[in-house]
């Protein structure tokens, strides 16, 4: 929730008391510097005991509540037919208004269920933006992936409150390019994670619905940040100012023919599932799930987590925890864009992310221009954020680089995890950060696997800009932090 101040100003307060604490330190920086060369500049390889403030991601690493850690312990371990999915049930009921339920170990399992039914060789997937393992699981199912965003949806600043609808047009143009019955289904993706987290309009939705729907097109709804796309409407939209969290989630969900997710976000749990109401589609996927998961009521998730989602689920239509990452996120980018640091407008959901092309113009994208950024904010900060640029695009099916639409530095905001201060020192190393870019340089591939490289690729620093860096942090602040 943001409460107004005597000054006028937002101040995002946290609607929760904090009883359970981890503890972290803050390693020195030549500490920090041995950290990121060991992880060969690539932050996912990190350990944790490197790190101050973890924002590599809001996936799995968010703060549970009381409710759900206690719904933990009634949790109904029986291989088949145990309560804690009944519970489920009925939540994915209740907020989603869906009959049927299909869990899974978390997101990207769905998406693999969802491929193995839905897409084979010669179909096409439209959606309004790939997600890295969602574009994984299709392509590897012999999918094409087509993306159809609105024209704006790639400029890092900007006004658009929408930046993740999906183009009609484009989409019409696709219906008569490939056919109807060539497209195995329509993507929508809630707060959009690799545009910046961008949300889509209820309107958006509905129209992609209708022009689906004429057409005879699945509508699927990845609703990994559902609570966060909800809260959006409610903040962005006309005519939604007065609908409750609970009643947009459930207006969306509508749109939808089939909604998936990872259960890692919105629902601050480790898990994920298919949900519809279609009788046809529950059955088509239901037999793959014991192959894949685990048994229909298990889904592959730990029983506890199936409790604590049930939780979370209702838990995320309450508009403080809706509004608890975005508000924060909002001071985040605000902060950052007020000292001249290239961020994305506007805030999005799940992280606050600068734009690495504008920040490194000097590091070009085959020098990994993101990842450069990435690693140097932790050098410099003991900040863990996640490269999302040309690290993260695989090369194509000749084994040629292909230089992502955007370079970004992202860094993520886990709900109920960190605080305003926490922000303020990422905001002042990365303004320090900014005033010396021109030491940051470029890094080359030393090790490079074939598929999703950003997670186990390993990196060099080019001409030593690393040591340098260090140096200009040491003059200025010593070399105890
Ligand atoms: N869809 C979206 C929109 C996601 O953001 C993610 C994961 C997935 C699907 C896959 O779900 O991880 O549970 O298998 N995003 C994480 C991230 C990994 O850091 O943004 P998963």
């Amino acid at each position: 929730m943001n409460l107004k101040l005597t000054d006028g100003s937002l101040l995002p307060i946290e609607m929760h008391k904090v009883r359970i604490v981890q503890k972290t330190s803050l390693p020195p920086i030549d500490d920090r510097l041995k950290a990121i060369e060991e992880a060969g500049y690539n932050t996912f390889l990190l350990r944790t005991r490197d790190i101050f403030i973890d924002m590599l991601t809001d996936s799995g690493t968010n703060a549970m509540s009381d409710n759900q850690l206690a719904a933990m312990m009634v949790a109904d371990d029986a291989y088949a037919g145990g309560e804690s999915y009944y519970r489920l049930l009925d939540a994915v009921g209740d907020i989603f208004g869906y009959k049927y339920c299909l869990p899974a170990h978390q997101g990207r399992a769905a998406e693999h269920l969802l491929s193995k039914v839905f897409v084979e060789p010669g179909k096409v997937v439209l959606m309004n933006y790939h997600f890295t393992t969602t574009k994984a699981h299709f392509e590897l199912h012999g999918g094409k992936v087509l993306e159809i965003y609105c024209d704006d949806a790639l400029e890092t600043k900007s006004t658009n409150p929408f930046k993740g609808n999906l183009d009609l047009d484009k989409f019409q143009a696709a219906i008569e390019k490939y056919g109807a019955g060539n497209i195995a289904f329509v993507r929508m993706e809630c707060t959009t994670n690799l545009i910046g987290g961008q949300p889509f309009s209820m309107a958006n939705l509905r129209a992609v619905k209708e022009l689906a729907g004429k057409h005879g097109i699945i509508v699927i709804m990845d609703a990994s940040l559902i609570s966060e796309n909800a809260y959006f409407i409610h903040e962005r939209e006309e005519g939604y100012k007065d609908k409750s969290i609970a009643d947009i989630v459930l207006e969306m969900t509508s749109l939808a023919d089939i909604t998936y997710l990872s259960g890692r976000k919105s629902t601050c749990v480790r898990g994920g599932f298919i949900a519809t109401n279609n009788e046809k589609f529950f059955s088509a996927i239901k037999p793959w799930l014991p192959v894949y998961e685990g048994f229909l009521t298990y889904g592959g998730m730990s029983s506890k987590e199936v409790e604590a989602m049930a939780v979370g689920m209702r838990e995320m239509v309450d508009i403080n925890v809706a509004s608890s990452s975005a508000d924060l996120i909002k001071l985040f980018v605000e902060d950052m864009d007020a000292r001249g640091i290239p961020v994305v407008t506007p805030p999005g959901g799940l992280a606050g992310h600068i734009d690495a092309r504008k920040f490194l113009p000097h590091v070009p994208s085959l020098q990994y221009t993101a990842g450069a950024l990435t690693s140097a904010i932790f050098l410099v900060s003991g900040v863990r954020s996640m490269e999302r640029g040309t690290v993260s695009t695989d090369r194509d099916e000749n084994g040629n680089e292909v230089e992502a639409d955007v370079e970004l530095a992202r860094l993520a905001v886990p709900r109920r995890v960190y605080s305003v201060s926490h922000i303020k020192y990422v905001v002042d190393r990365i303004a320090w950060l900014y005033e010396h870019r021109d030491l940051v340089g470029g890094l080359e591939f030393i090790e490079e696997p074939p598929v999703l490289r950003f997670f186990f690729g390993k990196m060099k620093a080019l001409n030593g800009w690393n040591k340098k860096l260090a140096d200009a942090f040491k003059a200025d602040f010593g070399s105890e932090v």
